[in-house]
């Protein structure tokens, strides 16, 4: 297996090398391919994301991101597009012993990938206006809904919650909506409901547990999942994966930090779920579970980095992990 290693810009590099002690500690057959993207590229190549960069994840079979900073459009974004990994999967859960707002939390975000108001579609039309364009296809609906209520299946989940806003936004959120209610159909083991992404926020701060598999367009679904993370201790403990049909990209949720950056205190834990989600991936699921499980002793036994209380350094909370997979 071929895995583009990007560390990228502030704390990505400082999770990256978390992340690494315990992959390589696992010794399984992963050859990683370190690759550069990020503002430090854009300085150093005149490139956010060289082609060379581009070409490797293309021909690898995942990339192992860990966050850019300003030029997070040009990076991650792109590289999702490019790769086509039109669903991005985000998982809020709640540990044992992290000091979070809610106990027992367990929702998956689905995030559409490919399309929306993030596909960059903005023009200055005349001195002082500018315009976005939002673009929804029933076939890029139909793709994400599909993945969702497959997902909720294959996780022996109960129930999927479709968020749009298709009382205002009458044609996008309204395709978005009926796709969604239609591929549900398919599906009668999965009970589904829809809400109004506004109301949805509130229900999920007041009443998370209502919510089990979200599934949402591309820029409800970034927003609702930071949300989601400050539900559950923050964005130290958010992973991602992005899949596609040929391609997976796996990152933690946050960006570089740059408040915290290059003081070596961000929370690996994130990244180190990320990396977990890329062993699941691979079908190496003893081994993940078994890292998941090292992590949680870690948490439930308070050695957390400064974010959720604790005292440790990301290395040295990243070690505490590793320790457990003796
Ligand atoms: P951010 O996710 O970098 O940080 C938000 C807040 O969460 C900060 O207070 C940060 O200290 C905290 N935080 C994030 N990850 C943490 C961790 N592992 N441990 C402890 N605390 C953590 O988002 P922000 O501040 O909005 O953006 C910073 C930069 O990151 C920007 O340049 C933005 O463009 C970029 N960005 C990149 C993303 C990516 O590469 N996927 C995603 C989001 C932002
Ligand atoms: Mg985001």
């Amino acid at each position: 297996m071929r895995i583009t290693v990007i560390p990228g810009d502030g704390i990505g590099r400082e999770v990256m090398d978390a992340a690494m002690l315990i992959l390589e500690k696992l010794n399984l057959p992963f050859e990683f391919v370190w690759m550069e993207a990020g503002d430090e590229a854009l300085k150093k190549y005149g490139k956010a994301l060289p082609d060379e960069t581009l070409e490797e994840c293309l021909k690898s079979d995942a990339v192992l991101f860990g966050a850019a900073g300003e030029t997070a459009a040009d990076v991650i974004v792109r590289l999702r597009f490019e790769l086509e990994t039109f669903a991005n999967v985000r998982p809020a859960k709640s540990y044992r012993g992290v000091n979070c707002l809610y106990e027992g939390v367990d929702i998956v975000i689905v995030r559409e990938n490919t399309e929306c108001l993030y596909k960059g579609l903005e023009f200055e039309v005349a001195e002082g206006v500018t315009q976005g364009i939002r673009v929804i296809t029933e076939k890029g609906s139909r793709r994400i809904a599909e993945f969702a209520f497959e997902l909720a299946r294959r996780e022996g989940r109960k129930k999927v919650t479709a968020l749009h806003k298709a009382n205002v936004m009458k044609k996008t959120c309204g395709l978005f909506r009926d796709v969604c209610r239609k591929v549900a159909e398919g599906y009668p083991d999965i009970e589904f409901n829809d809400y109004y992404i506004d109301a949805a926020c509130m229900y999920l701060v007041m009443d998370p547990k209502r919510f089990d598999v979200i599934l949402t367009t591309n820029m409800f679904g970034d927003i609702v999942s930071d949300l989601a993370a400050g539900l559950v201790g923050g964005l130290g403990l958010a992973p991602s994966a992005n899949i596609g049909e040929k391609h997976a990209i796996f990152e933690p949720v946050h960006g570089s930090a740059p408040d915290i950056a290059g003081k070596g205190i961000a929370n690996p834990s994130a990244m180190i779920l990320t990396a977990c989600m890329m062993l699941r991936h691979f079908g190496y699921i003893d081994e993940a579970n078994r890292v998941e499980k090292a992590l949680e002793d870690v948490l439930a036994e308070g050695k957390t980095t400064p974010d959720l209380g604790g005292n440790l350094r990301t290395m040295e909370m990243a070690e505490e992990v590793a320790r457990r997979l003796n």
